[in-house]
């Protein structure tokens, strides 16, 4: 197959796979689409989200041509992961919480997820953690407002400092945690500012490199950078494909759905 690897999220959270695919995979052509219509993603319902996210994706896999797809979210794959292999002829590699390493890293035993309020209710999220944290103490923290903040800052604005502090302050009480999953990919382009915002120092898990890893094993993708790489977007694009194009995708398309 001969077209790009497709990277797809609810907004431009996936972005941050995009930079750990481009370190694992610098030579390997990469596309991009977002659904920022319906962003965010994490206080969706289930039944409707599984349908949106197979029309997208479904659209965004035709429009680009791509030779594979990368959801780089954990609220779209903790939960459509099996439809979109059953629906789409492409490989798909999907993006759930870092909970593995983050018990390998641990010492002190008691880690926090740090994810969409969708992402941390999930079945699939209690079965990562029944699987692989079973000696574990596993803290969840919904963190929709985070995901507003990463869309701010890739549109050029600064995050805001207060948002980021309300939402990592019930870490005070957990002086003993010490690893941190970054369960949301819009999270680990925020890592500067939620560095300074934490309570006590942690170590911060998340899946990019992971995910780079096993595309590179699944993906079968050429090894050529055109001129060009695009990105798809779902809703109307004020700052966006700025933001877009600071992460190579220098051409933004609306992405039409059926
Ligand atoms: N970036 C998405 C994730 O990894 C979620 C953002 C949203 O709520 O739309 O879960």
């Amino acid at each position: 197959m001969t077209g790009p690897v497709l990277v797809f999220d609810s907004g431009v959270g996936g972005l941050s796979v995009v930079e750990a695919l481009r370190r694992r995979l610098p030579d390997v052509v990469l596309a991009y689409a977002c659904d920022n219509a319906m962003l965010p993603y994490g206080v969706r319902e289930d039944a409707w989200l599984v349908e949106r996210i197979l029309a997208v994706c479904e659209a965004a896999v035709a429009a680009s041509g791509c030779c594979g797809l990368v959801v780089a979210c954990n609220t779209a794959s903790t939960l459509a992961l099996d439809a979109l292999r059953e629906r789409l002829s492409v490989p798909v590699v999907g993006t759930v919480p870092a909970i593995k390493p983050a018990t390998g890293a641990s010492e002190s035993r008691h880690i926090g997820l740090l994810a969409t309020s969708a992402t941390v209710a999930r079945p699939y999220t209690a079965r990562l953690i029944e699987a692989f944290a079973g000696d574990c103490r596993v803290t969840r923290l919904a963190a929709d407002p985070l995901v507003g903040e990463a869309e701010r800052l890739v549109a050029g604005e600064v995050p805001d400092p207060e948002v980021l502090r309300r939402v990592l302050a019930p870490l005070a009480e957990l002086p003993d945690l010490d690893t941190l999953v970054l369960g949301c990919t819009h999270f680990p382009l925020l890592r500067e500012a939620l560095e300074a915002a934490v309570p006590h120092p942690v170590r911060w898990v998340d899946s990019g490199d992971a995910i780079a890893r096993r595309t590179g094993q699944v993906i079968v993708a050429p090894q050529r950078r055109p001129a060009v790489e695009r990105g798809w977007v779902t809703g109307p694009d004020t700052t966006l494909a700025r933001g877009l194009a600071g992460f190579g995708f220098s051409e933004t398309h609306a992405l039409v759905l059926p």
